[in-house]
């Protein structure tokens, strides 16, 4: 058994992915200068991406996660938001860069944003390493985009797929028979 072959082909190197990672981080030293910078990652998909990206961003910055529900175990959207951890401090007056690692409905990200909002931060920015924007529902855009991506599943980079195949290093598209063939 070996998860590699469950990929129908690779769509981003690590190469790629470094390189990604090193172009978001350039821009956002850019942005935040002087500012009071909080990453906010949402768990459990973008923890490689964060600690890869803020290895590329050169200001002061505090990194805290949030892990909401709203896939359940599939690869399609519940439309159910549930925070299951929430941030350890205060956001008053910070300026916040959420982490997601993919935007596809946005109805995640959505909630997330209107929730951190009516706690007062500075700020709240939105950077996603993927966007899939053939899926979307919510009105949501993103500040920082890694990658546009096709109407396909993607796994590996933290991505999942029934809480498989985050370790993969590079991202690759599920062959739509591990996941029965719909999305
Ligand atoms: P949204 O609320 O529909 O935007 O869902 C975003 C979340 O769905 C992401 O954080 C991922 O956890 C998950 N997701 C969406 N598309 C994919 C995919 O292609 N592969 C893996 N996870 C995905
Ligand atoms: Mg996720």
């Amino acid at each position: 058994m070996d998860i590699n072959n469950d990929i129908s082909r690779v769509l981003f190197t690590e190469e790629d992915l470094k390189a990604v990672c090193k172009r978001l981080g350039e821009q956002i030293t850019k942005d935040y200068q002087g500012k009071d910078l909080l990453v906010v990652g949402v768990l459990k998909g973008s923890f490689m991406f964060i600690a890869d990206l803020i290895r590329e961003i050169k200001v002061p910055c505090a990194v805290d996660f949030m892990a909401v529900s709203s896939y359940g175990s599939g690869s399609k959207s519940s439309g159910v938001v549930q925070i299951i951890k929430d941030l350890g401090d205060p956001i008053e007056g910070k300026d916040i860069l959420l982490i997601e690692d993919i935007l596809d409905s946005g109805r995640t990200l959505s909630y997330i944003v209107s929730t951190l909002k009516t706690r007062n931060p500075g700020s709240v920015k939105i950077c996603a390493l993927f966007n899939k924007p053939d899926r979307r529902e919510a009105d949501i855009d993103l500040d920082y985009e890694g990658m546009l991506v096709p109407n396909e599943f993607i796994v590996g980079y933290g991505l999942d797929y029934n809480q498989n195949y985050r370790g993969l290093p590079y991202i690759g598209v599920l062959k739509p028979e591990i996941y029965g063939g719909k999305d």
